[in-house]
C-alpha cells in the first residue's frame, strides 16, 4: 500500500465520433458508479469536450475530463492551436503533455513540451507529463538517460509549488498500441528511478506524493500486476479506454491495489 491515490486516465486519442464519445462516456460513468479510491479522467478529442463534460455533470460523476494537448500561448495568431484558457472554459481540469505520439509523430521537442508543462501548471490545471524510450533507445541501453532527460527537460523552471499538480506518465514507446507491455519489474525499475529524480529535483516529500503512472498496452489482464508495484500509481490507457468493460476493469484493478 502506498499513500498516493491511484490515477487512471483514458486517452481516447483521435477516436470516437459525436455519438460514440457520448455512449462511451455514459458507459464508463455507469460502470464506475460504485468504484472508489481511484481518481479517473477521460481525454476525449477536442470537438467532444463540451458534450462529454455535460454528460459527466448531468450524472454528477466524479470522473474528470481533460485534453490530449494544448498550446502554451494565451491567445493570438496560432492557427489550429487550442489555448489552456479555452480548455478550462470547456471544463478540462487536466492536460496530457509530451505524449509519445506528439513527440514522435508530430515532432514536438523537449523545449516546446517544457513550455506547455509550465503553462498548464501555471494556469492551475493538472499536467500529465508523458515520457518514454523508443525500442532503439532501449536496446542501446539508453532507457534511463532518455527518460531522465525527458523529465528534467519537461520540468525545467517548474517551481516546487506547482508540482502538486503534476502527474508523470512512463510510457515506453514500443509498448504503446503494440500489445507489448513492459514487465512489472522493468516498469517498476523505471518508475523508481523517476521518483529518485523527482526527489533530487524537489525533495523526498514531493517525490513521495507525485503520482507516476504507467502506459503502454495496459489491459484488464495485466493491470493488477502492474499497479501492485510500489512506484506504479495507476495507468494511462489508450486502446482499452475505448472499450468500457476493459476500462472499467482496469480502473477497478487500480482501486484494489
Ligand atoms: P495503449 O496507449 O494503451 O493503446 O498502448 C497508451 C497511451 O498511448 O497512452
Amino acid at each position: 500500500m502506498h499513500e498516493r491515490k491511484p490515477f487512471v486516465g483514458g486517452n481516447w486519442k483521435m477516436n470516437t465520433n459525436r455519438t460514440t464519445s457520448a455512449d462511451l462516456t455514459r458507459a464508463v460513468v455507469d460502470g464506475l458508479a460504485r468504484v472508489e479510491g481511484v481518481e479517473v479522467a477521460v481525454y476525449p478529442p477536442f470537438p467532444y469536450l463540451l458534450a462529454v463534460r455535460s454528460i459527466l455533470r448531468d450524472r454528477s460523476s466524479s470522473i474528470r475530463m481533460g485534453a490530449q494537448n494544448a498550446y502554451h500561448r494565451p491567445d493570438g495568431a496560432y492557427t489550429g492551436e487550442i489555448s489552456i484558457e479555452m480548455l478550462k472554459d470547456c471544463g478540462a481540469t487536466t492536460v496530457l503533455v509530451g505524449h509519445s505520439e506528439r513527440r514522435h509523430v508530430i515532432g514536438e521537442q523537449d523545449e516546446l513540451i517544457n513550455a506547455k508543462v509550465r503553462a498548464v501548471l501555471e494556469a492551475g490545471l493538472e499536467c500529465v507529463l508523458c515520457v518514454g524510450e523508443t525500442i532503439e533507445e532501449r536496446e542501446a541501453g539508453h532507457t534511463d538517460p532518455v527518460n531522465q532527460r525527458q523529465v528534467r527537460a519537461g520540468l525545467a523552471d517548474v517551481p516546487g509549488d506547482w508540482v502538486n499538480r503534476l502527474v508523470l506518465a512512463y510510457e515506453p514507446v514500443w509498448a504503446i498500441g503494440t500489445g507489448k507491455t513492459a514487465t512489472p519489474d522493468d516498469a517498476q525499475d523505471v518508475h523508481r528511478k523517476l521518483r529518485q529524480l523527482v526527489s533530487g529535483l524537489y525533495g523526498p516529500e514531493i517525490a513521495a506524493r507525485t503520482r507516476i503512472i504507467y502506459g503502454g498496452s495496459v489491459k484488464p489482464s495485466n493491470a493488477a500486476e502492474l499497479f501492485a508495484q510500489p512506484d506504479i500509481d495507476g495507468g494511462l490507457i489508450g486502446g482499452a479506454s475505448l472499450k468500457p468493460e476493459d476500462f472499467v476493469g482496469i480502473v477497478k484493478a487500480a482501486a484494489t491495489t
